[in-house]
């Protein structure tokens, strides 16, 4: 058995418990709007969120339980995080997902907005049943952070004046931000102490910050088959990820074509091999390596002994290695 496997292992029955209940959470009325929020339940996902939630309830727990609010704490994480994809992907123009259509190409752009807001609106409804005030004051302000994520991006398409740090604080806000709200409200469901739900917002924030720069580097260097999702597609919509950035500051001919926003023929197919050929994709790798670093320091206020707070090291190195 690898590693891998004996880690899934660890964690795959209540996963599976997880598949079950969101298959019965999302309900509508309304069958097109069943079908398009079902959708993306059925094509699945690598469920990260969710294994992340439930690894640190059993690692903050005495005797490695997850509480019946825990458990829904990461249905819901799983639902927001499936949300924003619908809206993302009508941003990103983009048709596939999960190795099938997107919403908005199943269906069309109104019905995309509304699924992803139907969902949003269904993991809201959860969240206050969770009747935990503190919890939904975390969770619900994700929601906010993501819209201010899409927005920062949305106005820095082919804009090569933007800094690293303009980068990471957008991928804070798209994509850290849930990984690192829930964290903290999981601990915070099982542990009164503020110490360890602080340090496992840190601990979410920087896996997230890491897993999205390893997501933009796939998105530059592995195939739609692979990924279930377009490749080269943040190159084309001009979102200057942190290879491309990387790239972009040594090289003045990719820094011409993204000025002049890839209209010259072959554009995007010579920037493309530049980065691919250019030291970006290690540096931008060792910017995700430092953020894997800076979680696993924030581990320390747990037992190193536990095997559920290995499975949370375990899976910080896994946002590296990781190919899809
Ligand atoms: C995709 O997330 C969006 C990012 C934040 C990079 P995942 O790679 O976790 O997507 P699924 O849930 O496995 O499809
Ligand atoms: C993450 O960014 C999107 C969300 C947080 C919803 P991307 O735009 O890179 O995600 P993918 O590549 O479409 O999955
Ligand atoms: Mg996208
Ligand atoms: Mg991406």
């Amino acid at each position: 058995m690898n590693q891998t496997t004996s880690f899934f292992n660890l964690i795959q029955k209540d996963i599976e418990i997880l598949n079950n209940n969101l298959k019965k959470m999302v309900g509508a009325k309304h069958p097109i709007l069943y079908a398009a929020a079902e959708h993306l339940f059925k094509a699945g996902g690598k469920r990260i969120r969710p294994i992340i939630v439930l690894l640190v309830a059993k690692a903050t727990s005495q005797n490695s339980t997850i509480l019946n609010e825990q458990r829904r704490l990461a249905e819901i994480t799983e639902i927001i995080h499936t949300a924003s994809l619908v809206h993302d992907d009508v941003l990103d123009d983009c048709g596939t997902r999960r190795g099938i259509k997107t919403v908005h190409s199943a269906f069309n752009t109104k019905i995309a907005v509304l699924a992803g807001d139907f969902l949003f609106a269904q993991s809201s409804w959860y969240l206050a049943n969770l009747g935990q005030l503190e919890v939904v004051k975390i969770i619900s302000k994700v929601i906010t952070d993501f819209a201010e994520g899409e927005v920062r991006q949305g106005s820095a398409r082919f804009d090569i004046t933007i800094s690293l740090n303009n980068y990471t604080e957008k991928s804070f806000y798209k994509t850290a931000s849930l990984i690192a709200a829930s964290c903290q409200g999981t601990a915070m469901l099982a542990d009164e102490r503020k110490e360890i739900s602080y340090n496992l917002h840190l601990y979410g924030k920087h896996l997230g910050l890491a897993f999205q720069i390893i997501d933009d580097i796939l998105d530059i260097t592995s195939s739609s088959t692979v990924l279930g999702k377009p490749e080269g597609s943040d190159l084309k919509n001009g979102n200057l990820t942190a290879s491309i950035f990387f790239c972009a500051l040594k090289n003045k001919q990719v820094q011409k074509s993204i000025k002049r926003e890839f209209t010259e023929p072959n554009d995007i197919f010579n920037t493309l091999e530049q980065i691919k050929n250019s030291k970006g994709i290690q540096k931008a790798k060792d910017l995700a390596s430092e953020h894997v670093q800076t979680a696993l320091q924030c581990l320390k206020c747990l037992d190193q002994h536990n095997k559920d707070v290995q499975g949370l090291k375990y899976l910080a190195n896994y946002t590296l290695q990781r190919l899809y």
